[in-house]
């Protein structure tokens, strides 16, 4: 297939990003700047990859933040960063999304800071490549616990909380791993289309209380651990962007955008749906066992 060069400015050109934790150097408006102004976001995981991004486009639009998770320094760094370059407040908090009493205690320490939770995005997430046959029951039920509880325990936790006699919105980044069943992907895939199955629930249960539930699904993006843990650059060796539709991977600002377009007024009337933000990739992916079976042996005889 011959690449078709896009010009400047096309509907399918991505936005400048950075690979790494930082915040990037240029940002040009394509929504009005003041479109989450005086709104507050709590992102599990955002202090790093795909959830440091979000919180950083939610920033740029006038939102205060949380961000929560385990690693507290890594955390705290993040938050300095996304402070100095969006001139909003930035709140890093320990929790673990599997207990929920960790859950409860930064939800009221957001509460108290902040006294509102206007968008909770469900980031965290756990995985690796590996062939269900090598999989031991306890990292199966890993990244469960992670996944889908841990995507429940927040949402109940902030929604008992703040959400049920306030309204908002909450996203859920979940995958398209199940949608052909993902070769070494058995614990992430049944773990993400859970959730997906969730957002369904809640949004039908809480839309009464006026607030919209969410998925949205990335591709392979680039400059994050997902991409790495699951042979991304192995596959960008051997030319797999060719095989997708728009021939590139994407990167963690378009789906920073998506989850603004979610949390945004502009999606008044969007729940219990899952937005796909992938080039397409998902329907053309190689899906090869053979291949990813070499990336899984190769990365066990380094960590061995
Ligand atoms: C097989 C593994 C494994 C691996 C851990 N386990 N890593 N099994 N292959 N590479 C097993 C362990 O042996 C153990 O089982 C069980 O899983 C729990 O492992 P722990 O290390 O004790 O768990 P924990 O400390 O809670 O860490 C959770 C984790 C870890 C998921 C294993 O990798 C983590 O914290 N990940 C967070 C970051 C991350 O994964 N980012 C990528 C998200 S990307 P036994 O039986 O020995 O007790 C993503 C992409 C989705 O989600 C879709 C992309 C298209
Ligand atoms: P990442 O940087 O590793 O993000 C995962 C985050 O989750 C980390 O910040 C981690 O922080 C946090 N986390 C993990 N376990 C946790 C726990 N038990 N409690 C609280 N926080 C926990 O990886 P990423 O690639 O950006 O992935 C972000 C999201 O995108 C995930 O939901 C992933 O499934 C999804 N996704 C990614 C891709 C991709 O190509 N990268 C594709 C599809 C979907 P701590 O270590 O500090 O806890």
């Amino acid at each position: 297939m011959d690449p078709v060069k896009s010009p400047q400015g096309s509907a399918c050109e991505p936005p400048p990003d950075v690979d790494t934790d930082d915040c990037l150097q240029d940002y040009s408006y394509l929504y009005s700047p003041d479109i989450l102004k005086g709104k507050v976001a709590f992102v599990t995981g955002g202090g790093s990859g795909i959830g440091f991004r979000i919180t950083e486009i939610l920033m740029r639009h006038g939102c205060q933040t949380v961000i929560a998770s385990r690693n507290l320094q890594k955390l705290t760094e993040s938050a300095k960063k996304l402070s100095a370059a969006t001139g909003q407040r930035c709140l890093p908090l320990c929790l673990d999304v599997r207990q929920p009493q960790s859950i409860q205690s930064a939800v009221d320490e957001a509460l108290k800071e902040f006294s509102r939770i206007d968008i909770l995005v469900n980031n965290a997430a756990g995985n690796f490549l590996c062939p269900a046959s090598s999989l031991s029951f306890n990292a199966y039920k890993t990244v469960i616990d992670i996944d889908t509880l841990g995507t429940f325990n927040v949402s109940k936790v902030v929604y008992d909380k703040w959400l049920r006699d306030h309204g908002g919105v909450i996203v859920n980044i979940t995958a398209t791993l199940s949608y052909r069943g993902h070769v070494l992907q058995v614990h992430a895939g049944t773990a993400k289309a859970a959730v997906d199955a969730m957002t369904k629930h809640l949004a039908v249960e809480w839309g009464p209380n006026r607030i919209r539930v969410n998925s949205l699904a990335p591709g392979p993006i680039s400059g994050t651990e997902g991409y790495r843990r699951l042979g991304g650059h192995h596959a960008e060796a051997s030319g797999f962007h060719h095989t997708i539709p728009l021939l590139r991977t994407g990167n963690k600002t378009e789906i920073a955008h998506g989850v603004l377009y979610l949390a945004s007024p502009l999606a008044s009337y969007v729940t219990g749906t899952t937005l796909v933000v992938d080039g397409g990739s998902w329907l053309t992916s190689p899906n090869d066992f053979h291949s990813l079976l070499d990336v899984w042996a190769t990365d066990r005889k380094k960590d061995k």
